[in-house]
């Protein structure tokens, strides 16, 4: 049912953890599953993305997902980590089932909400960039 590349990001999640002081958090979730994710980026001067962590309250393919989207945006531009999409993070882990394609857009919601705090704190506008659906832990 999953993966080679999920079951290895589940058991071997990369990324797992927080970022003290960091330049943006997003915090999403799912009402259906209840599932909760939060990224946190440490972006440079340049816009580079130079560390993300994160940490996720969910299913198995939340896990994955989470840990696969941080290995994608880790070391590119903001602008670059706006391309990476529930699709892309999909395609990078060989497959979903139908199911849990869901878990997978959390990840994407959860980085573009990343993204949005750090545009936030720097009085930036990322071009493309869509404003998150309210922070559900605040
Ligand atoms: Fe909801 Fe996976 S079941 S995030």
């Amino acid at each position: 049912m999953y993966s080679e590349k999920v079951m290895d990001h589940f058991n071997n999640p990369r990324n797992m953890g927080e970022i003290e002081n960091p330049s943006g958090v997003g915090t999403v979730g799912n009402a259906k599953c209840g599932d909760i994710m939060r990224i946190y980026l440490d972006v440079d001067e340049a816009g580079i993305i130079r560390d993300v962590k994160f940490k996720t309250f969910g299913c198995g393919a939340a896990v994955a997902t989470s840990s696969m989207a941080t290995e994608l945006v880790k070391g590119k531009t903001v602008e670059e980590a706006l391309q990476v999409t529930n699709k892309a993070v999909m395609e990078a882990l060989d497959g979903l089932p139908p199911v849990k394609v869901h878990c997978s857009l959390l990840a994407e919601e959860a980085i573009h909400a990343a993204l949005w705090d750090y545009a936030n704190r720097q009085g930036i506008v990322i071009e493309g960039l869509k404003e998150p659906v309210a922070d559900i832990t605040a």
